[in-house]
């Protein structure tokens, strides 16, 4: 079948594609992985993922390089978070290299998906794990289903690699201290929707939350980490309720190898005001600058920069991770899997 997708005006949707896979766990033991063309699953109306949100995603991306070969990015870390996520939701766990096969396959088969180097989009990896037992009473499941879908995607924000503003909404909260923030779960997600759509209609990209219990300390953005640049120093958020993104943990390392010192710490609001430049970032977002945060209950705003304009030690990160996706730039951390 031939391709009609027009590569260069790809937005991060929602594609079908040729296959998927899964694979069901049932009996206390995880069954082979099985391929699907179906884009549904059947599951009992009962299901607790349906329910009491036993359910859990991951994020990745496969990339075609110059050189034609496609390129997976740290899909090991992907498979250790998502047993975190399994082991803080009390779900079956999925060994690593069952992740790991699983994402190799459905990459395979939708080989005709993974977008051209020119580009300058990627294959997105959407891994999936949910409880299907049914229950009423609140409790986990015994039997899972774990699927995994690709779509090839183009940027995360409408307008790429250019910077926008973000707002902080104190009437809302992404997750509690002690909750399920640390995991990537559907219902911090779910928690979500409504300041994010807020923040939209007020022509925010996304809402920078702070964290629920002082409100004080900078947390992170819906879909992405937050990092700032002051003084030669890349600054990210500790907190017990953002989930550690693996380009955060990824650009902490790059940054260290470009002579940065790495802090990451609670960060307070107004600091803000002192950093050089600032971002989010993550899978989807990749580094997505932002121009400006608006405290819209306090009326303060913090400048970076003009709209559109990215800071140089963004860029400079920005290039760095993506060269080394790509294949453009030597793979000295291991982070890159190529498919063959
Ligand atoms: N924070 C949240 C809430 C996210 O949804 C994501 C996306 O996965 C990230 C951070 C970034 O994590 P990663 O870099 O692993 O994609
Ligand atoms: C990702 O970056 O992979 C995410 O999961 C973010 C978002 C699309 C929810």
């Amino acid at each position: 079948m031939e391709n009609s997708i027009d590569w260069n005006s790809l937005a991060f949707q929602y594609m079908k594609t040729d296959y998927n896979v899964r694979c069901y766990y049932k009996d206390g033991k995880w069954g082979e992985l099985e391929v699907s063309s179906d884009e549904n699953l059947h599951i009992h109306m009962a299901s607790t993922c349906l329910h009491y949100g036993q359910e859990a995603f991951e994020g990745m991306k496969a990339f075609r390089g110059k050189d034609g070969k496609i390129r997976v990015f740290r899909m090991d870390e992907n498979a250790k978070r998502l047993q975190k996520t399994c082991d803080g939701i009390l779900m079956a766990k999925l060994p690593i290299e069952k992740f790991e096969e699983a994402a190799i396959k459905v990459i395979k088969l939708n080989e005709r998906f993974v977008p051209p180097y020119e580009s300058g989009c990627s294959l997105y990896i959407r891994p999936l794990l949910i409880g299907v037992s049914p229950r009423v009473g609140v409790n986990p499941s015994t039997e899972y289903l774990f699927a995994m879908f690709v779509m090839p995607v183009g940027p995360y924000f409408k307008d790429g690699f250019k910077s926008t503003p973000v707002c902080i909404l104190r009437g809302y909260d992404r997750a509690a201290p002690l909750g399920t923030g640390t995991f990537k779960v559907g219902g911090n997600y779910a928690a979500s929707l409504r300041p994010g759509m807020i923040g939209k209609e007020k022509g925010y990209s996304a809402v920078l939350y702070l964290d629920a219990k002082e409100k004080k300390y900078l947390d992170e953005c819906g879909p992405a980490n937050f990092f700032a640049i002051k003084d030669n120093k890349y600054i990210t958020p500790k907190s017990t309720s953002i989930l550690p993104s693996i380009t955060n943990m990824s650009l902490q390392q790059l940054a260290k190898d470009n002579g940065m010192t790495v802090e990451q710490r609670q960060i307070p609001e107004e600091e803000l005001a002192t950093f050089e430049e600032a971002a989010e970032c993550g899978t989807a977002a990749v580094i997505s600058p932002i121009c400006r945060v608006d405290d819209l209950d306090l009326n303060k705003t913090y400048t970076f920069g003009k709209e559109g304009e990215c800071g140089p030690v963004c860029t400079k990160l920005y290039n760095q991770l993506r060269a080394i996706q790509y294949g453009d730039a030597p793979d000295t951390h291991g982070w890159v899997r190529i498919i063959d």
